[in-house]
């Protein structure tokens, strides 16, 4: 018999996760990072570490088609329950390949998770169609304290420093790297913890 995998922290949080304050502040995120990103009818997104759909449902009524990309299964359940035609889930990490290419990629609070970051932004470039775009946010570098349990919730970034971040995407082939400051988070611990937006464009 073959064991059951282990349920990852973001399976066991994934019921309760759209209730959370932290996702309610994330709320305000996809209206901000869509006045960033020009999207046209056509268009096939990908949302990277798409949970349960924070930015894929608000992309969905005004694109073709959104892949929700995630490894967790019960997060792409809880996405997959709100019933949006045009969302196809996709369960896996991202560097076991990707079912298409795209005109968009979009993250949320994903890249911190991902112990490899040149090779995620060379993940990224290689799935874009030409003069496709990245919108992506995460947390400018913080002291560890904004998850507290780094190592149970699978953080390998303390959030990251805009210079190398666009170092990375620029040698992934991305170019017209820019940052802009999206959200603060007010976090239970009584700080503050600014989330960038990076938005570039292949080649
Ligand atoms: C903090 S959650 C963010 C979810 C959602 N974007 C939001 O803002 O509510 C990060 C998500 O990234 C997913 N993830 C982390 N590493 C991944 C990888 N290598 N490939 C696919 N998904 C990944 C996790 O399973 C998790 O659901």
């Amino acid at each position: 018999m073959t064991a059951a995998p282990t349920p990852s922290h973001f399976d066991t949080a994934a019921r309760d996760w759209d209730q959370r304050p932290m996702s309610q502040q994330l709320a305000a995120v996809p209206p901000r990072l869509l006045a960033h990103l020009p999207l046209a009818p056509t268009d096939h997104v990908l949302d990277f570490g798409a949970g349960t759909g924070l930015l894929a449902t608000q992309m969905a009524p005004l694109v073709a088609q959104v892949t929700a990309l995630d490894m967790s299964g019960a997060m792409l359940q809880v996405l997959a329950d709100k019933g949006f035609a045009n969302i196809t889930p996709h369960q896996g990490d991202i560097f076991a390949g990707l079912p298409g290419r795209y005109h968009a990629i979009v993250s949320c609070m994903a890249l911190h998770h991902v112990a490899d970051t040149a090779a995620l932004m060379q993940a990224f470039a290689d799935a874009l169609h030409p003069g496709g775009r990245v919108a992506l946010v995460d947390l400018y570098e913080e002291d560890g304290s904004f998850h507290g349990d780094n190592e149970a919730k699978g953080v390998h970034h303390f959030g990251f420093a805009p210079q190398a971040l666009q170092a990375l995407a620029e040698r992934a082939g991305l170019q017209g790297v820019a940052f802009t400051e999206i959200l603060r988070m007010q976090h239970r611990n009584g700080r503050e913890y600014p989330l960038f937006l990076m938005t570039a464009r292949k080649h």
